[in-house]
């Protein structure tokens, strides 16, 4: 991604109101006090709960945190986020299938799996906290992961 002075990044989840919010929330924390310009996102490969707020206990989790999910809205992973962003971050490999399968002819965005990041977590994927119910193991996580991330742009 040389000679883009923002980069833009898109976090994809399933529903967008779990993990990839809070990849998008933390990510932007952390880049803000590395003084670092980026544009972040965040969408879903489904649409289940396009335009609400992020699910209450991950918003509660999130918050102790010192992370405020409360004015995001889920949205739904679209064709033209393939162009718009630089680099697109899936959760999980049925994440980044789904995305492969969307993604559109010229598409210019890289793919990526969040977990490659942080190859010291033994970790394949985030795993989904509104079916684990671990909030706080998915923010672990997600904070390694964010960390990788910065680190390599
Ligand atoms: P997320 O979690 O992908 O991390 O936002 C989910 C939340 C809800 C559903 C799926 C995944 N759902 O099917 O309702």
């Amino acid at each position: 991604m040389p000679g883009r002075m923002t980069q833009r990044i898109l976090f994809v989840c399933l529903g967008n109101i779990c993990r990839s919010p809070s990849a998008e929330a933390v990510t932007r924390q952390m880049a803000e006090t590395r003084a670092m310009s980026l544009d972040l996102d965040s969408a879903g490969t489904g649409n289940w709960h396009v335009g609400k707020a992020p699910y209450g206990a991950m918003q509660t989790a999130a918050r102790s945190r010192g992370y405020d999910l409360s004015r995001l809205k889920a949205r739904q992973v679209s064709r033209g986020d393939f162009t718009r962003f630089d680099l697109i971050v899936a959760m999980d490999a049925e994440n980044l299938a789904d995305l492969k399968r969307l993604r559109p002819q010229g598409a210019t965005a890289r793919l990526a799996l969040f977990t490659d990041f942080a190859p010291q977590t033994g970790a394949d994927h985030v795993p989904d906290p509104y079916y684990t119910r671990d909030f706080d193991g998915a923010l672990d996580l997600i904070e390694h992961c964010a960390q990788g991330l910065l680190a390599q742009i």
